[in-house]
């Protein structure tokens, strides 16, 4: 099975080609146009998209060593995202695939990201837990098997992603802030400034009450010391750091003792911090856990992921026709 798939749903245009499940090529394109507004603008997403879709896939393809001619099938992300980025996947997919007369695959977005860890060594083996962080969601993901996974927890409100970035604006950084505030924070003292961390039931999370005590907290510094945020920008950085990721950790530890399961994996754009990383180490040393974390070339959005989730719906007999559509809003049950 050769594989051609793409990812289009935020601000990254990618094209991977997967042969017999083996990544071969994975070509991202971030949109760089975004920095100067402060977040992605969903119709500069889309223009961005068209103008690089054709020469990412035709670089995937190239580095692949693969023509199109052989390709088997073409997968694509449907969901969630945004529907203009999406529609801009989706429509080049679907035109390809009709160009070739070979069949679609049809991912979804979530799912693809807990996929990462099965595109190289080592593999989680199944059922294990995920918690999946990216910029649109925060999720706790019961892992059942490649293609059945249950989300037990998630947020309420903004996803931790979201809660790095919007810190990252109101201390002056550009977006995407979360990797900034990582770097950041290696300087700086987590412990200067403590933060409420709030308690969601359940394994439900929420961080838009963590969002706003930051902006009181800097405002209120700020009207005493208006130098206060170019002074303290690294222990600022770490403190916050620090808060988003005991909120993330103390809902682990709930879920793997709520599911009696010794398996941890994260995934998504944040689970490239590399605090989260480290820490999530520690707490699996102490509580005797195995600790999955991807390359960094898999953490943030990526059609490998995508080629990878293909695979396992190719596998499974899982096509689609050309009467698909992308869907903004997509969950694990659509
Ligand atoms: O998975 P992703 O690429 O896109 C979505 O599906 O949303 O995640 C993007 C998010 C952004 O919020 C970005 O700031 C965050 O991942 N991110 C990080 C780091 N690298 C990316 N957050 C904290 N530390 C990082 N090193
Ligand atoms: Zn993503």
């Amino acid at each position: 099975m050769i594989l051609l798939a793409i990812e289009s749903s935020c601000d990254e245009t990618s094209a991977a080609v997967m042969v017999h499940g083996e990544l071969r090529s994975n070509i991202i394109s971030t949109q760089l146009i975004h920095t100067e507004w402060g977040g992605v603008v969903p119709e500069l997403a889309s223009r961005a998209h068209q103008k690089s879709i054709i020469p990412v896939v035709q670089e995937a393809l190239q580095k692949a060593n693969i023509n199109k001619n052989d390709l088997n099938a073409i997968a694509f992300t449907r969901g969630p995202g945004l529907l203009g980025a999406l529609m801009i996947g989706t429509s080049f997919a679907k035109a390809l695939a009709l160009s070739l007369d070979i069949p679609l695959i049809d991912v979804n977005h979530m799912q693809a990201h807990v996929l990462a860890h099965f595109i190289e060594e080592p593999r989680p083996a199944f059922p294990f837990l995920c918690l999946t962080v990216s910029g649109g969601h925060t999720q706790l993901v019961w892992v059942k098997s490649a293609l059945d996974m249950e989300i037990i927890g998630e947020t309420m409100d903004d996803a931790v992603g979201e809660a790095f970035d919007k810190t990252a604006k109101l201390i002056g950084l550009p977006y995407p802030g979360g990797p900034l505030i990582d770097k950041l924070a290696k300087e700086g003292n987590p412990d200067r400034f403590p933060f409420p961390m709030g308690e969601m039931p359940g394994l439900n999370f929420s961080f838009s009450g963590i969002k706003t005590s930051i902006l009181y907290f800097l405002q209120k510094q700020v009207a005493m010391n208006p130098k206060f945020i170019e002074e303290n920008k690294a222990d600022i950085c770490a403190s916050v750091q620090k808060t988003l990721i005991e909120i993330l950790l103390r809902k682990v530890k709930k879920a793997m003792v709520q599911t009696g399961c010794k398996q941890i994996a994260i995934a998504g754009g944040v689970s490239a911090n590399s605090g989260l990383r480290t820490r999530i180490q520690e707490m699996g040393a102490k509580q005797g856990w195995e600790v999955y974390i991807p390359a960094f070339s898999y953490c943030t959005d990526n059609a490998g992921m995508i080629a990878m989730a293909a695979h396992f719906k190719a596998e499974a007999g899982e096509f689609c026709g050309q009467d698909v559509s992308p869907l903004a809003s997509l969950s694990f049950l659509a």
